[in-house]
């Protein structure tokens, strides 16, 4: 598996009687130092978000509570990872397109990132993205 290719990442997870515990820490559990953190949260039935790529950043992405599927195309081929545990997640490295659907009722999305946001950083028209991919 190359530098750049999405992958499942799974995290410690801290079995307790009490309740579990997962964490993450930034270059050590995820390829990258996190900048940035955003959630997605009370999504409606049959919406979808995040059809785009980053030019840069990079991001990992875990279904905190719920589930939702993740919609990647790296330009030739697409793939779809469904997520519904708060301990795994998916990373996605940049120029990857991805969008999100089916999300469950209740399901929150988190997202860490490697930069700030920055709207120039975004790919947001997929012709586009294909063109500047495959030449
Ligand atoms: P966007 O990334 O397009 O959402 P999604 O990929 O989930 O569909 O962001 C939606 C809006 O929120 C857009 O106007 C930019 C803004 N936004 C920020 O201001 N900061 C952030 O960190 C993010 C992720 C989005």
């Amino acid at each position: 598996m190359g530098n750049k290719d999405p992958y499942i990442i799974e995290l410690p997870k801290i079995l307790d009687e009490r309740g579990n515990l997962s964490f993450l820490e930034g270059e050590k559990h995820i390829p990258f130092g996190i900048n940035r953190t955003y959630w997605i949260y009370d999504v409606p039935g049959g919406e979808s978000r995040g059809g785009h790529s980053y030019k840069k950043n990079q991001e990992f992405i875990i279904a905190l509570s719920g589930s939702f599927d993740v919609t990647l195309h790296d330009g030739v081929t697409e793939k779809v990872y469904s997520l519904n545990r708060s301990y795994y997640g998916l990373y996605v490295p940049n120029g990857i397109w991805r969008s999100i659907g089916n999300f469950s009722t209740n399901s929150l999305a988190f997202i860490a990132a490697s930069t700030d946001f920055n709207e120039d950083d975004y790919e947001r028209n997929f012709e586009k993205y294909l063109k500047d991919k495959n030449g």
